[in-house]
């Protein structure tokens, strides 16, 4: 901390003392809020395995936060941030583990009761400021607001010293009954300073300006963070405004989840400020770029939220040339038409060379190389299904081999479904049918169906034979990579008595990719009841 950390001056210069001019002198926290606003995504709904796969890779690419979820919101928020805080924030070169509250005290401890046992842990706290929110939803007046943020955050600040305070809906609220909020929130505590810009109003200069004004107006030794959503298409740029303007943190989801049409995107911001350093001169991250399309695949396959194909930097024509002069171009000299080496954002599919010949020792090192961590039951698996692949499949990527682990791990070991054979007829003439086999310990059955097409008279199939019934709420289906014999991702979404699972299957046949995906998302289905029914029974009178 610098000298004049916590003194308190009305200057342009006040609010950068302290822990501000540590983080201004050339580091700007990244702050990724996938596993919370991004999980807000409609339709989005992971588990406790889901987020703590996200979580690690998250710490791989190196974020300093990552905000694993709102403890109050749900017992599965609050399972998924605690033990996201006791493994992937464990280590002390970790990431640090945040949660969300609200200002209620409840709430705040319940929080804190979720983090604990991380390394390093932030307490997230918020509260509307518009008059739209306070009117309408809080039925608070400001004096009420006033004393929610002073009594929210000082109660965050007897848990731990790293408390984030967020006026909801800054850029809709008067200015000056934001500074005055802000104030109150550093006097109570608070090191991190967030302006969300919640609806997606902002506009890059008037955002930018704004940044500035509340550094310039809120005396104290806190950071200044921005959490931009996208409603207008702006959250990357109004971010980086904001960092222009001071923000010295970055609130930022991969692939650009969240809210509605989502947050700034993790991968977009991090490489407009590693391609641009004369616009944000001696400002830097520490992300691990090559990293960044890892990261976004995988939260692609396990929220069902597929990447559009243009999506800048991690979609997959970011880097393709179409038109003949740009090919010319780029073979001439890759600088023609390209500002990013498509290695440095992990854009490259490498080969591995691995085969049908190649042992477990081989492809638990591969994976293990890949930093992909897997044991026991779950390597066995894995390694089953990638023999199986290898015969069918000529060259076998990274993507491949990521996708063939994550659906192995998504599986449940214990007590699942397994599908022992699938049959399917179909084609232009007469209605496609399939007939399957699955088996739960030991015990085979068997069931046929018709349906409009061949997957879906695999999926009516695979129903009759589990006896599970559910509604389809959401079918993706995407290549692993290029080439007649890609691999097909399908991810399926079930309803069942109002919990919605998502569940992943990988194969070079679509029918059998989604038969996979459909019976992974049954089987998560029957352990969220197992687990609900011995909860009853624990609780039970
Ligand atoms: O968009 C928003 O205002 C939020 C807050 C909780 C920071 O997500
Ligand atoms: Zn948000």
């Amino acid at each position: 901390m610098k000298e004049n950390a916590g003194k308190t001056q009305n200057t342009s210069t006040a609010a950068q003392v302290g822990r501000a001019a540590a983080a201004s002198e050339g580091h700007l926290v990244v702050f990724d809020t996938t596993l919370r606003d991004g999980e807000q995504s409609p339709g989005i709904s992971l588990d406790v395995a889901e987020k703590l796969e996200i979580a690690e890779q998250l710490a791989r690419v190196g974020v300093d936060y990552i905000e694993a979820g709102f403890p109050v919101a749900s017992q599965g928020d609050f399972e998924a941030v605690q033990a996201i805080a006791r493994s992937v924030g464990a280590g002390s070169e970790a990431p640090a583990i945040c949660g969300l509250s609200r200002t209620q005290l409840s709430d705040v401890d319940r929080c804190w009761e979720a983090l604990r046992d991380a390394n390093r842990a932030r307490i997230h706290v918020f509260i509307s400021t518009s008059p739209q929110h306070m009117e309408h939803m809080l039925k608070m007046t400001a004096a009420q607001v006033l004393a929610e943020t002073r009594g929210g955050v000082a109660r965050a600040r007897e848990h731990t010293e790293d408390i984030e305070f967020s006026p909801q809906d800054a850029t809709r609220t008067p200015l000056d009954f934001m500074l005055e909020v802000l104030a109150a929130a550093v006097e109570a505590g608070a090191t991190t300073l967030n302006i969300p810009d919640t609806v997606g109003y902002g506009i890059p200069w008037d955002f930018g300006a704004l940044i500035q004004h509340v550094r310039k107006e809120v005396p104290g030794d806190y950071i200044l963070s921005t959490h931009c959503h996208n409603d207008l298409g702006l959250a990357t740029a109004n971010t980086l405004a904001g960092v222009q303007g001071g923000a010295r943190q970055v609130e930022v989801c991969v692939n650009g989840l969240g809210e509605r049409a989502g947050n700034a995107a993790l991968e977009e911001v991090v490489m407009a400020l590693r391609i641009r350093p004369d616009q944000f001169p001696g400002i830097a991250t520490t992300v691990r770029t090559e990293e960044l399309a890892r990261v976004s695949r995988l939260v692609a396959r396990l929220t069902g939220y597929p990447v559009q194909y243009n999506k800048a930097i991690v979609g997959r024509n970011a880097f393709a040339h179409e038109s003949g002069i740009h090919q010319h171009g780029v073979l001439a000299d890759r600088s023609t038409y390209e500002i990013i080496e498509a290695a440095s954002v992990g854009q490259v599919g490498r080969q591995i060379v691995l085969g049908k010949h190649s042992g477990r020792h081989a492809f638990a090192d591969t994976l293990e190389k890949m930093g992909i961590h897997v044991q026991g039951d779950g390597l066995n698996q894995a390694f089953t299904r990638f023999k199986e692949f290898a015969d069918r499949k000529v060259e076998i990527t990274e993507a491949d081999l990521e996708a063939i682990v994550a659906e192995e791990l998504g599986h449940d070991v214990l007590e699942g479904f397994q599908l022992e054979s699938l049959e399917v007829s179909g084609g232009t003439v007469g209605m496609p049918r399939a007939s399957v086999v699955v088996s739960r310990s030991g015990d085979k059955k068997e069931a046929t169906a018709e349906g409009n097409g061949m997957i879906d008279a695999a999926c009516r199939a695979i129903r009759t034979a589990t006896g599970f019934e559910s509604r389809l709420i959401g079918f993706n289906v995407s290549s692993v990579t290029g080439g007649i014999d890609a691999l097909g991702d399908v991810v399926v979404q079930l309803e069942a008595d109002g919990l919605k699972v998502s569940g992943r299957g990988v194969s070079t046949d679509v029918v059998e990719a989604s038969s996979r995906a459909y019976l992974a998302a049954v089987n998560r289905l029957v352990r969220i009841r197992a687990r609900n029914d011995e909860r009853q029974v624990e609780i039970g009178p």
